[in-house]
């Protein structure tokens, strides 16, 4: 059975189903709770097959999980060097994508720092396109790799409690894990200082509020998620100081037992060490931080799995 798209955009245009879809088909590509320490699972099925990755915003995680997923599948992956390529002579985003297109790639993974960019790509080309996360739009990889270590640890996704604390406002992670947890009837509590939160997000669903005291956003939470303060995006001074967002914000251990003792810890990533969370959270028995990143490489040969193995080729 396919996912019945072409492209992933964002969550926002899922269905439960379609998510539900991607979710057990990365479960198939996760390390065997029994079998930890054997090799990742590898197939030939994309041989042939030719993905791209372009990112024109910095990245650790996303882009080599995405080159990883692409590789462990059997396929030919490429990296667009943003900073060496045509762009940088003045070339437009489209015609760039539109030669790469016309080398006859299957699939373009595209990170852009304005919002839609990957929308205009996919009207524009044949390939599937992947949005690695757009602007402070969505980031529909990260939401999906968050719900498979949620379901790791809770089996299931309705009726938790999850919380995201940090810059709201600015987060594609926060705005596509709310899209997607509210689908499957969760609790969203987003909090952070009133000036880096947008009540817009509320209107996603009714389950979806914001708070701007943290110790009551985590009063019996099952999920917390840290994010980053998405400095690159905040166009004028919204935190007094780094120091004084920690004071408030920052995850610590104290804080944490407001929440469900068995609650587990996110963050995406990158983690600003003492700014988000304490190194005591970030390492501590909660964490599951790590557990991300490998569900990371499961979600992401899920997904370009079920969009290139319809043979969009
Ligand atoms: C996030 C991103 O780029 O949106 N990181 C990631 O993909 N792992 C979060 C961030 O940059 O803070």
């Amino acid at each position: 059975m396919g996912l019945g798209v072409r492209h992933l955009l964002g969550i926002e245009n899922l269905t439960r189903k379609q998510i539900e879809l991607i979710l057990s088909t990365a479960q198939e590509f996760q390390a065997k709770p029994n079998k930890p320490d054997a090799p990742p699972p590898r197939s030939n099925l994309l041989e042939g097959k030719t993905v791209v990755t372009a990112f024109f915003e910095a990245s650790t995680r996303t882009l080599m999980s995405f080159e990883i997923a692409a590789r462990r599948l059997g396929a030919d992956i490429f990296h667009v060097s943003t900073e060496l390529s045509s762009i940088v002579k003045g070339e437009t985003l489209l015609d760039t994508v539109t030669n790469l297109d016309a080398m006859r790639i299957d699939a373009l993974i595209i990170r852009h720092a304005q919002s839609g960019a990957p929308h205009a790509v996919a009207h524009t080309v044949r390939a599937a396109v992947i949005n690695a996360g757009d602007g402070a739009h969505e980031h529909p990889t990260q939401a999906l790799l968050d719900a498979l270590t949620i379901l790791d640890y809770r089996k299931r996704l309705d009726g938790l409690k999850v919380v995201l604390v940090g810059d709201i406002r600015h987060s594609r992670v926060a705005r596509s894990n709310a899209l997607l947890l509210s689908k499957f009837g969760s609790l969203v509590v987003l909090c952070g200082p009133a000036t880096l939160i947008s009540r817009d997000l509320e209107a996603v669903a009714p389950q979806v509020t914001t708070i701007t005291k943290l110790d009551e956003a985590l009063e019996d939470a099952d999920v917390v998620i840290g994010l980053r303060l998405q400095k690159e995006r905040q166009k004028e001074a919204l935190i007094p100081s780094v120091k004084d967002y920690s004071l408030e914000y920052r995850l610590t251990s104290e804080r944490l037992r407001r929440a469900k003792p068995d609650a587990i810890v996110l963050h995406p990533g990158p983690l600003n060490r003492g700014a988000e969370m304490t190194s005591e959270v970030a390492d501590g028995p909660q964490s599951r931080i790590l557990t991300q990143v490998a569900n990371g490489v499961a979600v992401r040969m899920a997904v370009i799995k079920l969009l290139l193995e319809g043979g969009n080729g």
